[in-house]
């Protein structure tokens, strides 16, 4: 596991766009997995600006996969996912976009969309994830507690994410979401995990240096063959107490890294 630290939010936002850039600028096939929340913004606006900045010919070749959505919430609900993802990045990249997915939360059957999207991500896996983190360790909707196998389904959100994401929603904060399960995120051949702020780092240090356990969902990232981890100084607080002073390498424009392996922990 790679770890970036960067000196702010908007800087950990420009390297986590730039190491998406890649991928639409090839004009084979993409599949990417795109999440939602306060962080993601910072991400997204960087992808736009630093594609704008490149002068490309277009080509329709990336396929997204959300990871989630509230559940009874229809798309047009300025609180849903899919209405956050038209604000902050789709209406900018219809160009390189052949086709978008959602889990609906207004389906009529949560068990049928579920498996529905379960389907379309098994077909092949996705070529990047994108993820946040919660600040009680979820991924995606998936809540502390959630089984490692666990694929796309409906889950009931936790009482702290509850209160936590009423902050930003308009109107009454549903109790349930349809999610992509763990197992759907671990099948993905690359992770790159952004994660910003203070009240990120007691969550993080525990996810990527702690054990892996249920209890704290992204734990199982440190299981994943290749997780590029994007943070800024706050959010990394506690997690650099875990390494050595030498594990952290300067990458320039105030950028580290940090590689996670036996010796550096
Ligand atoms: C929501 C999403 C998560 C995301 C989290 C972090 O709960 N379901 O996928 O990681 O928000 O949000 P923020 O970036 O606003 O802290």
């Amino acid at each position: 596991m790679k770890i970036i630290i960067a000196p702010d939010s908007k800087q950990a936002g420009c390297y986590a766009g730039s190491l998406l850039v890649p991928l639409f600028t090839k004009i084979e096939p993409v599949r990417l997995g795109l999440a939602t929340g306060k962080t993601m913004i910072g991400v997204y606006q960087s992808l736009i600006r630093q594609l704008a900045a490149m002068s490309l010919c277009p080509v329709a070749h990336v396929s997204t996969f959300n990871l989630d959505e509230y559940w009874q919430v229809p798309p047009n609900h300025p609180g849903s996912f899919q209405y956050f993802m038209h604000r902050y990045l789709f209406t900018d990249l219809p160009p390189f976009l052949e086709q978008i997915h959602f889990l609906r939360g207004d389906a009529e059957k949560a068990e049928d969309e579920c498996r529905r999207f379960d389907t379309l991500l098994s077909q092949e896996p996705v070529d990047t994830q994108l993820l946040g983190i919660g600040v009680n360790g979820h991924i995606g909707f998936n809540e502390p507690g959630t089984s490692f196998s666990s694929r796309t389904r409906k889950v009931q959100l936790s009482p702290s994410t509850i209160k936590r994401n009423a902050l930003e929603f308009p109107g009454v904060m549903p109790k349930a979401a349809l999610s992509v399960g763990i197992a759907n995120i671990m099948e993905a051949n690359n992770v790159i995990l952004v994660a910003c702020g203070e009240d990120k780092s007691h969550v993080l240090s525990q996810a990527l240096c702690g054990s892996v356990r249920e209890e704290c969902p992204a734990s199982i990232l440190q299981t994943h063959p290749k997780v590029t981890v994007i943070v800024d100084k706050m959010a990394a607080q506690s997690l650099i107490k875990y390494f050595s002073r030498h594990a952290i390498q300067p990458l320039g424009d105030g950028l580290s890294r940090v590689e996670i392996d036996e010796n550096s922990v």
